[in-house]
């Protein structure tokens, strides 16, 4: 059965067999492994993997870890479909979380690990190494920050984008950030601003840089605060009673690596979907999207973020509901408001 709560829905025919939990006028969402899922995909068909798998944490989250020796094995299985169902242009970037050795200070190198397993034996290319600053994250783990105070806050994941090719599709001007005051006054009067003088780098800043090219290149260092309200999202839960999953990304993450890797139309996954930040973001966008999750309950509360404080709570139930009793809703586009205004990540300058 299907509850539809909008029936203007222009989803194309499912790619994929079994029904989806949900879907919206770009995408839909699918509970199960998502290696089978994947599996389903033609070849070649997709323009960007765009996830944050369960970390190698050595304390267990609520969904489960698996422990740092199995890690990489048990990710490389779910890389080697990704890599598989990738155009030849496409992308997969993997946001990772640090970790430390079981008891002890010494750092976990799992995320290295990864990396150099998918480049050496798997057949990617890493395209950039990204860092994703979270300068609200908690300082943890307590034993060797708060109470031995040997080590400091651990606020970087590590995001490896990486390419089947050398040369995956990318358009930096798509996120280009705003610029710096000091390049404003320069663009503003470049005779008055510029003073010939070579950089330590070597660099002749001259006046060619006086351009403007409608923004500054971010940085490969991405700094989101990972605090967002997810306005629709948390009063959704709080409406259900259902817990908030404990581990999001700001959808400022995946929104960067959608506007640079894809175009409108292309299609984006995420395979550990979680609350769907990825799939949300896509829509927005104008990308299409798959969301895997194994998980039920993740599942039906994501359908919140498609959806607006203000809707009726009525149908934010059923529709919640509907999708832990396995029909698939389908939200049109219900509630769909383009509320992610885009913010520069940075404020970074041409100039530095
Ligand atoms: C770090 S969370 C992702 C959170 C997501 N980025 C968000 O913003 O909500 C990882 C998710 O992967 C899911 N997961 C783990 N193994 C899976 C599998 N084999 N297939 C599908 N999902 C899986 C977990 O249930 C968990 O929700």
């Amino acid at each position: 059965m299907e509850l539809n709560l909008f029936t203007r829905v222009t989803t194309e025919p499912d790619l994929l067999q079994g029904k989806p939990a949900y879907r919206s006028e770009l995408g839909a969402a699918y509970q199960g492994d998502s290696r089978e899922l994947l599996s389903q995909l033609p070849d070649g068909s997709v323009s960007l993997v765009m996830t944050s798998p369960p970390f190698a944490l050595q304390r267990q989250k609520e969904y489960g870890n698996k422990s740092q020796d199995e890690y990489v094995e048990w990710l490389s299985d779910f890389a080697k479909i990704v890599r598989q169902k990738l155009k030849d242009d496409g992308s997969f970037v993997l946001d990772l979380g640090g970790s430390y050795e079981k008891g002890s200070p010494a750092r976990s190198l799992y995320n290295f690990r990864v990396l150099l397993k998918f480049c050496d034996e798997l057949g990617f290319v890493l395209a950039e190494d990204f860092y994703w600053h979270n300068p609200s994250k908690l300082p943890s783990p307590i034993e060797w920050v708060n109470k031995r105070k040997i080590r400091v806050k651990d606020s970087i994941n590590t995001v490896w984008w990486f390419g089947k090719t050398a040369w995956p599709k990318s358009d930096i001007k798509k996120v280009l950030v705003p610029y710096s005051d000091r390049m404003l006054k320069l663009l503003d009067d470049p005779d008055k601003f510029y003073k010939p003088k070579e950089r330590p780098s070597g660099h002749d800043i001259g006046k060619g840089f006086a351009k403007d090219n409608g923004g500054a290149i971010p940085p490969n260092l991405l700094q989101i605060p990972n605090s967002e309200s997810n306005g629709a999202y948390v009063s959704g839960c709080k409406l259900v009673n259902a817990d908030q999953h404990p581990a999001r990304f700001p959808a400022k993450l995946p929104e960067f690596f959608i506007r640079m890797l894809t175009e409108p139309g292309d299609l984006v996954v995420d395979i550990f979907a979680g609350s769907n930040t990825t799939g949300f973001v896509a829509e927005t966008e104008g990308r299409r999207w798959l969301a895997f999750e194994e998980r039920l309950d993740y599942l039906a509360a994501s359908v919140f973020r498609f959806m607006s404080k203000g809707d009726d709570p009525d149908q934010m139930r059923a529709a919640y509901q509907a999708v832990l009793d396995g029909e698939t809703v389908n939200l049109g586009n219900f509630g769909m408001h383009p509320h992610l205004v885009y913010q520069p990540i940075l404020g970074a300058s041409a100039t530095d």
